[in-house]
């Protein structure tokens, strides 16, 4: 079965690692048509929007998108078209597994968790405005809706990914009414799987646990923000941004994407390592039902990390990104 899926290359590193992503998925022989379309920047040039009716529909009607990373300006300019997809198309849920690779040198061998995080409210409903000037005022947005869809959708997939323990990390400590929803949400949904061991943990603890003792956690709940930082603390116990895979899921569709950014000291050298966007994509076959070109991509992978002779420069290696996929290509044949 050929599946069509929406492309979104992003700027900086992102075409380039698009480019070496979609080499190597094409050589485990699964059939795709990618549906290009620019985001950001180059569309605002071209379309007058950063985010294009046409890429919007593209993903609508394939319900599945891959996507690099896109610059988002900071303090002035457009908004983050990151945010502007997960809330155009209601993605309302953020997975990031982290999952530490074979003899990458990192803080946590072994490591193996989840970060599941709500994506589309708390302090990112962009809303923002100036009471008086000097005076801002942004507004943190929590509800009983969001908070138990976010905690459905981790309950659920603790149970079909077989994990044990659902960490919920709040600070309802001080936002008693806005974080103790969120908290209250997920202790009445938590209770509907009895089989999943629930614990909460305020957000600084949380973080400090990660840094000393990460393996006590399985699945880590989160509200936008703290999700947010959260997943890239994690994705630094690992080995760095340029690992991790990200999912953004909704009910009616997923874009999948590498976590990190679009890189601009090292953009257009060639030297960027495709591993995020990679492991993000092996996500995507699977959500596609494609698991054996998940499983085959996923073993060459591992095989090319495990030899330890072609890797990227951030990972200690002086590979270019087409040499590492021509690497796993390689292995796969
Ligand atoms: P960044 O992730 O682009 O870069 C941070 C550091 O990590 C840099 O030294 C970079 O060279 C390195 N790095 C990142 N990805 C790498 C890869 N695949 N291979 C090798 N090294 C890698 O973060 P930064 O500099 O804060 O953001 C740059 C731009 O990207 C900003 O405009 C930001 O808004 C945007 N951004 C976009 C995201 C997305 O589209 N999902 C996520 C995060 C940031």
């Amino acid at each position: 079965m050929k599946h069509r899926i929406t492309l979104i290359p992003g700027d900086g590193i992102g075409p380039e690692v698009a480019a070496a992503v979609v080499s190597i998925i094409e050589a485990s022989g699964v059939e795709i048509e990618w549906e290009e379309h620019l985001a950001g920047q180059q569309a605002l040039e071209k379309f007058g929007k950063t985010l294009p009716d046409e890429l919007i529909e593209s993903i609508q009607r394939n319900k599945v998108g891959l996507k690099g990373p896109v610059t988002t300006p900071v303090g002035k300019g457009f908004t983050s078209v990151n945010v502007g997809l997960r809330k155009t198309l209601d993605l309302f849920a953020n997975l990031r597994p982290i999952r530490a690779l074979p003899s990458i040198p990192c803080r946590n061998p072994g490591l193996d968790l989840v970060v599941v995080r709500e994506n589309t409210e708390s302090l990112y409903s962009g809303i923002e405005h100036e009471i008086i000037p000097g005076v801002i005022e942004s507004l943190k947005i929590i509800t009983e809706k969001a908070s138990t869809r976010i905690a459905r959708f981790a309950c659920a997939y603790a149970r079909n990914e077989k994990r044990k323990k659902i960490t919920c990390v709040h600070k309802a400590n001080i936002m008693k009414l806005s974080d103790g929803l969120f908290l209250r949400c997920f202790e009445e949904v938590g209770k509907l799987y009895p089989e999943i061991e629930r614990q909460n943990m305020i957000v600084d603890n949380t973080s400090m646990q990660l840094v000393m003792r990460p393996e006590q956690f399985d699945i880590l709940l989160c509200e936008n923000l703290y999700g947010d930082i959260i997943s890239d603390l994690c994705a630094g116990l690992i080995g760095g941004l340029g690992l991790v895979p990200g999912a953004n899921i909704g009910e009616k569709g997923a874009v999948f994407e590498a976590v990190h950014g679009s890189a601009p000291d090292i953009a257009g050298k060639g030297i960027a390592n495709p591993t995020a966007l990679l492991q993000s994509a092996i996500l995507m076959l699977t959500h596609i039902e494609e698991r054996q070109a998940a499983e085959k991509i996923e073993t060459a992978m591992l095989k090319v990390f495990e030899e330890g002779e072609v890797r990227t420069r951030d990972i200690g290696g002086s590979a270019s990104t087409n040499e590492f996929a021509d690497a796993i290509i390689e292995k796969m044949n």
